[in-house]
């Protein structure tokens, strides 16, 4: 029988979650409450984890927490594809860790430096456990590519075309797993949500940052949606406040920030390899939990619409 007493211990130590999918079409997943928190490392996450014979893919290798998520997942023996946009870049940062990683050349805002990755990757012939969508950039003066605004295409479209040429490696793996790099910032992005009608960025002054991580969180519910009846899984994550170089275009120190690189890699680290996770998708998590989130990134209608416009512009880079 389910006591109350068994009811009350069942709704601490998980959250039963009902994730109605955009066909109508619900379904519930229990998603247990880690002991892990905002102090946790990425080394805490992943302690005694053996990954060897696994694969990640990750962006933006060489900086920040992507660096520090190279390095702890390599260091727990998987293989780690990381990204940076110079050969120089990629290969510093991949000499510098413990273990094997493969650094490549991705350019998010040049898409046929994204097909060229990805091709590279592919030729690899090897499915792809862990697909860590991390690479990102923070702005705060509006700066265009070929008229969209700069932070929708690095952040979102250059990962949706880069997820769309390694998606079939990912539903290779016997449980891949998505995790894509959001932010809570995803609260501030402009009233509406994804501004479908001006995606030049006029106007949304310093929203432009949270709109960008509004589409990764609608890009990872839209992708667990259509991954339905794969083995492979989708979730986004939000690191915290963390002290890397993502200030870098701003004029402001990031000093203040509460987390070190170490312990900002620790929620993605822990949705990419946690065994406790298996099956878990379209979720977001903060601090190694679940994490609440604005109205806008659950709203399955947006994630939809968001990823017929994201084809729309991309469509030349697809498969
Ligand atoms: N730090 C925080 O407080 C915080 C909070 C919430 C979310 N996040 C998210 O966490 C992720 C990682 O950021 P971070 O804090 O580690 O910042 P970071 O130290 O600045 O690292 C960003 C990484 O993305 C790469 N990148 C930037 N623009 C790119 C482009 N056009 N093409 C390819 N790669 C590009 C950078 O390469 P280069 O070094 O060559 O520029 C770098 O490797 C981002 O998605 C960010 O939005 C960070």
């Amino acid at each position: 029988m389910f006591n109350s007493m068994t009811r009350r211990r069942f709704l601490e130590n998980s959250s039963l979650i009902a994730v109605a999918s955009a066909c109508g079409t619900a379904f519930a997943q229990s998603v247990p409450r880690s002991s892990f928190g905002a102090q946790s490392t990425a080394e805490e996450v992943t302690a005694g984890l053996d990954l060897s014979g696994k694969t990640a893919v990750v962006t933006g290798c060489n900086s920040g927490i992507g660096y520090e998520t190279m390095r702890v997942l390599a260091l727990r023996g998987a293989h780690v594809i990381g990204t940076a946009r110079s050969v120089e870049k990629g290969r510093e940062a991949a000499d510098s860790v413990t273990g094997r990683v493969t650094p490549v050349v991705l350019e998010l805002t040049d898409f046929e430096s994204i097909v060229a990755c990805a091709d590279e990757i592919q030729a690899m012939d090897v499915p792809i456990d862990m697909l860590v969508l991390n690479a990102g950039m923070l702005l705060t003066e509006l700066r265009q590519v070929s008229g969209l605004e700069m932070q929708f295409v690095v952040n979102h479209l250059g990962h949706f075309i880069f997820g769309n040429r390694l998606m079939s490696r990912v539903t290779d793996a016997p449980e891949g797993r998505v995790v894509v790099v959001g932010s809570i910032a995803h609260m501030g992005a402009p009233e509406g949500g994804i501004q479908f009608d001006n995606l030049g960025g006029e106007g949304w002054g310093r929203q432009s940052y949270g709109h960008s991580k509004l589409a990764n969180g609608l890009y990872s519910l839209e992708l667990s949606r259509r991954l339905a009846g794969t083995r492979a899984t989708s979730n986004c994550v939000h690191p915290g406040g963390v002290r890397t170089n993502i200030l870098r275009n701003t004029g402001f120190s990031g000093a203040r920030l509460n987390k070190s690189p170490e312990q900002g890699a620790a929620t993605q680290c822990y949705v990419a390899t946690h065994p406790s996770l298996t099956g878990v998708t379209g979720q977001y998590f903060a601090d190694c939990n679940l994490a609440e989130q604005g109205d806008h990134q659950k709203d399955e209608a947006m994630a939809a619409r968001l990823w017929e416009i994201s084809e729309e512009l991309t469509r030349d880079y697809l498969l």
